[in-house]
């Protein structure tokens, strides 16, 4: 019977998942530059919408999933003589169904190959990098206020020499809110790394040995590096040559009277000085590697490496 009114059923609309799915990788792509909340906030956007999208162009294949019967076959004595035998019509799925489930699948292929390498370089530098283990400087009295210290000591004094280390620390006397105040600088500089070196000699009559570490006073209010000629003042700030920032410091505690190192952390910048320096921190870093400003922004991911 003919249809005068031309009535057929409406498939579904276009999806606005592709959309959301969108629009969280493009979040995830800027959070790997940006920050990782933003990376976060995109990743969970873009697994909540594909899912949603996938959902939506399997339906019609996990909707009615067809009973399969067991396959008969008419046995030619049954048949009528001059009868055809008759076959059920197989299920079929439309090409756009398969078309838009490729593109899904590949879709999600390529985001794989383009994300997962970035994710591996952000990731794994937390598994990777050694935690720099606490180093006893002895005393406070070591230290008098005002002077630089070098202190040479054995990272890990098990693997001997080789893991020497050297940090200018100064004791700023007592900070506004009463606390001990040091200023503890890496000698790496971090231009490419190589040892800076205190402008001012070094008072070798009042070296103190220790255990794993020597303390040798110095009458320096400068520093620089005889590789390329970078400088840096007496709170670490770069003031010339090609350094990208100010020299990393030590966070430090003081137990029972003896100062202890604590973790390297890089610096942007250090505006005031000693007890009332306010310093710019951010996680360490390698050398050349900007830790603020726009520049930061070039440098995304950074290598993973052994700190010292
Ligand atoms: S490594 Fe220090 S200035 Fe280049």
């Amino acid at each position: 019977m003919s249809n005068p009114r031309h009535d057929t059923p409406h498939s579904s609309g276009p999806s606005l998942w592709p959309i959301g799915f969108a629009i969280g990788v493009a979040c995830l792509l800027l959070g790997l530059v940006l920050s990782w909340m933003i990376a976060v906030l995109g990743a969970v956007l873009a697994i909540a919408f594909g899912l949603l999208w996938a959902r939506d162009v399997t339906r019609d294949v996990r909707g009615d999933v067809p009973e399969i019967a067991p396959e008969t076959r008419v046995v030619a004595d049954e048949l009528a003589p001059g009868a055809v035998p008759q076959h059920k019509p197989l299920p079929a799925y439309p090409r756009s169904k398969f078309l838009e489930a490729s593109l899904i699948g590949l879709t999600g292929a390529m985001g794989a190959v383009l994300t997962l390498p970035v994710l591996g370089f952000m990731v794994l530098p937390s598994f990777t990098n050694i935690d720099e283990d606490e180093v006893d400087l002895g005393p406070l009295d070591n230290f008098p206020e005002g002077e630089y210290v070098i202190a040479t000591y054995l990272k890990d004094p098990a693997q001997g020499e080789v893991t020497r280390r050297t940090a200018f620390v100064r004791n700023n006397g007592q900070s506004e809110a009463g606390d001990p105040s040091f200023t503890i600088l890496y000698s790496r500089c971090v231009h490419l790394g190589c040892p800076v070196q205190p402008n001012g000699p070094i008072d070798e009559e009042r070296r103190i040995e220790l255990k794993n570490a020597a303390l040798l006073p110095v009458l320096a209010q400068s520093f620089g590096c005889p590789c390329h000629g970078g400088l840096y003042d007496a709170e670490g700030n770069r003031t010339a040559g090609p350094p990208v920032r100010s020299l990393d410091r030590y966070t430090f505690s003081i137990r029972n009277g003896r100062l202890i190192l604590g973790e390297l952390f890089a610096v942007g910048s250090v505006s005031g000085t000693g007890a009332n320096a306010r310093i710019s921190r951010y996680p360490w870093s390698t050398p050349g590697v900007h830790v603020d400003g726009v520049e930061a922004w070039l440098y995304p991911i950074v290598p993973s490496q052994v700190t010292g």
